[in-house]
């Protein structure tokens, strides 16, 4: 099995890792799994890992893995989760680049919040791979993400397909609820979903009752659920209480999708279940697929996502030529593309981009897209819960 991460093996690491980071940081090192010795160019080399937090489920995943996926190669490591806090995460890196870390991995809280420390590090010769939200800074090596606009495309083509747009008479009312502005992802999950959905728009057979369509409008700050629930209750007083239907309810995120699934049990007149969407495939977000009261979740293989940083990380220090070669090299068993177009950090300096590729789960594919690849395991009540 080359490359291809059984999230079993590291999910019971994952376990052990949360309760030792609590929010704050861990430091240590694993001989490499292999046997080896340690990484190529002597002595251990130390890889900074800047998670934003762990109140938002699936960054706790990212940080265990890509903590494990660095110890099992052989490499030192300091994983920190900032709590959604800019400032603090700005300390954190500060840290590592105190602590002389050979590459920083990053997952910003704000992307345009990071110049500052950005540039440290660059001054400091340490290698910077962006880790998921892009880091509007030069000095940003590498880009590994999922395709963000891809990921709001699914969910837009979704509402398509389960609506029959294209054969339907309607019209079906709609609401949007976005992510973080401070998130450069938010803008582009908007988007492709956007991009899907406003011929429908135009046409008049999706209608937008509260007329909310800018991005602005609908973002949620810090992809905060009850942030999410507040203003979908606000919406559902303004625009629902005379028992006008909402059929779907396009949400850029699971977090964002639990507040707008509590307020239509709570606050929605209406008696039709809306068509609710979301990403990530957090555990409560699969009950509620599982319960019928959300549709969908773009599910982003949070684990392959770590596997692509390491070899991209281990090029990097190994001095290697980083291109779409290093795909084939890698073996992976799970398609990633490079892209050397659509992410820049500044006008003009764009970002070569590792890519991986997101998958739409509903209720009827998520044994075979989250239990039968080891990602999560299945209750007597047929609920999902990470491996452990
Ligand atoms: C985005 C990330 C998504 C989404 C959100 C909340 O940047 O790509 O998976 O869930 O943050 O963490």
């Amino acid at each position: 099995m080359k490359k291809r991460v059984l999230a079993l093996a590291l999910s019971a690491t994952m376990a052990l890792s949360l309760t030792a980071c609590g929010g704050g940081t861990s430091t240590s090192s694993n001989p490499p799994a292999d046997g080896s010795t340690a990484p190529e160019g002597g002595g251990t080399q130390k890889i900074g890992i800047s998670m934003p937090t762990q109140s938002l489920e699936r960054w706790n995943r990212d940080g265990s893995y890509l903590d494990q996926q660095f110890k099992d190669a052989g490499y030192e490591t300091i994983l920190t989760y900032s709590d959604n806090d800019t400032n603090r995460q700005v300390n954190d890196i500060q840290n590592m680049i105190a602590e002389d870390v050979d590459l920083l991995v990053v997952a910003a809280i704000d992307g345009e919040a990071l110049n500052t420390v950005m540039n440290e590090a660059g001054e400091a010769g340490i290698p910077i791979i962006d880790y998921d939200r892009l880091i509007m800074n030069d000095n940003v090596s590498y880009y590994v993400s999922f395709d963000n606009y891809t990921v709001g495309t699914l969910q837009g083509q979704y509402v398509v397909d389960t609506l029959d747009l294209d054969n339907a008479a309607g019209p079906f009312n709609m609401e949007f609820t976005a992510g973080d502005p401070a998130d450069n992802n938010a803008g582009y999950f908007f988007q492709g979903a956007v991009d899907v959905l406003q011929p429908y728009i135009d046409s008049g057979k999706l209608n937008v009752v509260s007329g909310q369509t800018d991005f602005d409008t609908v973002a949620t700050d810090k992809w905060d659920t009850q942030t999410a629930l507040e203003r979908a209750q606000n919406v559902l007083a303004s625009y629902y209480a005379d028992g006008t239907q909402v059929d779907v309810w396009l949400c850029s995120n699971d977090s964002t999708a639990l507040g707008v699934t509590q307020a239509i049990q709570s606050d929605y007149a209406g008696s039709n279940q809306p068509i609710i969407t979301g990403q990530d495939g957090d555990e409560a977000n699969l009950k509620n697929i599982v319960d019928s009261l959300q549709s969908m979740t773009v599910y982003k293989a949070v684990a392959n996502e770590a596997v692509v940083t390491l070899d991209l990380g281990k090029a990097i220090l190994n001095g290697d030529t980083i291109d779409e070669s290093l795909i084939s090299a890698s073996g992976w068993e799970f398609d990633c593309s490079f892209d050397t177009e659509s992410y820049s950090t500044s006008d003009g300096h764009n970002c070569p981009s590792f890519l991986l590729v997101p998958d739409v789960v509903t209720k009827d594919n998520m044994m075979e897209k989250l239990v039968d690849t080891g990602y999560y395991t299945q209750d007597a009540d047929g609920y999902l819960h990470p491996a452990a």
